[in-house]
């Protein structure tokens, strides 16, 4: 048999030409053993495939993209996950908790996780002082938890993490082995919350890496916004990932990792030296900030937004 009778012959997955390349990788995962990963890995082929035709991929354009991922691998441990700021910076983050979150225009948006949360912080009562040595001035926060009807939801764990005036969470200091900053507390029987804190501040995520490296040669800010982490979950209620950001920061609308949502954004109050709405007396002048959550409850399926 000369050659080319034999390659004519040939299975669907032997010398595939360019354009049917994309169709007999395509069927490669046909017979996957769950139809999920076959659908999302079917898609992402042929996703891959068309982004690789239209910007005709170079072979060096191709190494560097490997070396990329390479490196992003290389710098991950169980402190950093590069993968998943690299997710975030993409707008892949949010766009996964958009299509997961969606819920009653009433109730409190969701958005990024981020990479400082802590398990196991120190627990506190309403109206304690999280701060803990936090550099920064001092902020009084409160609110209430609510369900979608107006309901006080008592008893919600209400985790709280954020950045002091330095732009640094607690974690990010060497050697300082106690929370700040940080810590978690329950709603009471009206639904309220409150504790003081420091006014948090905008910084940069963690730069020095390959995320850091795109974000440079894109020209783009490594910068979030000011604003405090809320972590709310209560029997019966979908828990809520997100965040209050400070009113009038510069970078609400050049986040790096696409999480600002308008209705997340609220007021900082400033004050005089004198006398704060717990009561206390203040000699320095102090900011309050008042935000209620609004859960969804659990049993509310997808879609059923109405
Ligand atoms: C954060 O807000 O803590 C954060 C979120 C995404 C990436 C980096 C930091
Ligand atoms: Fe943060």
């Amino acid at each position: 048999m000369d050659q080319h009778k034999e390659e004519s012959m040939a299975n669907g997955a032997r010398n595939p030409a360019d354009e049917d390349l994309t169709r007999v990788v395509l069927a490669s995962f046909g017979g996957s053993r769950s139809e999920r990963f076959r659908q999302v890995l079917q898609s992402l082929v042929r996703h891959l495939h068309a982004f690789v035709r239209d910007v005709e991929l170079t072979e060096e354009e191709w190494f560097r993209g490997i070396d990329f991922l390479t490196r992003t691998g290389h710098i991950t441990d169980d402190k950093r996950q590069e993968f998943i700021l690299l997710s975030d910076v993409l707008g892949v983050s949010m766009l996964v908790i958009e299509i997961n979150n969606k819920k009653p225009a009433e109730a409190t948006a969701s958005t990024v996780f981020g990479p400082f949360f802590v398990e196991g912080s120190p627990r506190f009562a309403n109206g304690d002082d999280l701060a803990n040595g936090a550099p920064g001035e001092p902020c009084f926060m409160q609110g209430r938890v609510l369900s979608i009807t107006g309901e006080p939801i008592p008893g919600a764990r209400i985790e709280i993490w954020q950045a002091d005036d330095q732009g640094f969470y607690d974690v990010q200091y060497k050697g300082l082995s106690q929370a700040r900053g940080r810590g978690h507390l329950y709603s009471d029987n009206e639904g309220r919350y409150s504790f003081w804190s420091v006014r948090p501040e905008a910084y940069p995520i963690p730069d020095d890496g390959p995320v850091g490296e795109l974000l440079a040669a894109a020209n783009r800010s490594p910068m979030r916004p000011a604003h405090v982490h809320f972590l709310i979950g209560a029997p019966g209620y979908r828990t809520l990932t997100t965040h209050v950001f400070k009113g009038g920061d510069q970078y609400l609308d050049s986040d790096a990792v696409f999480g600002v949502k308008s209705s997340l954004i609220t007021g900082f109050q400033r004050h005089e030296p004198g006398t704060a709405p717990d009561g206390k007396k203040m000699d320095v002048p102090f900011y309050t900030m008042s935000y209620d959550f609004i859960l969804v409850p659990a049993e509310m399926k997808e879609g059923d937004n109405s």
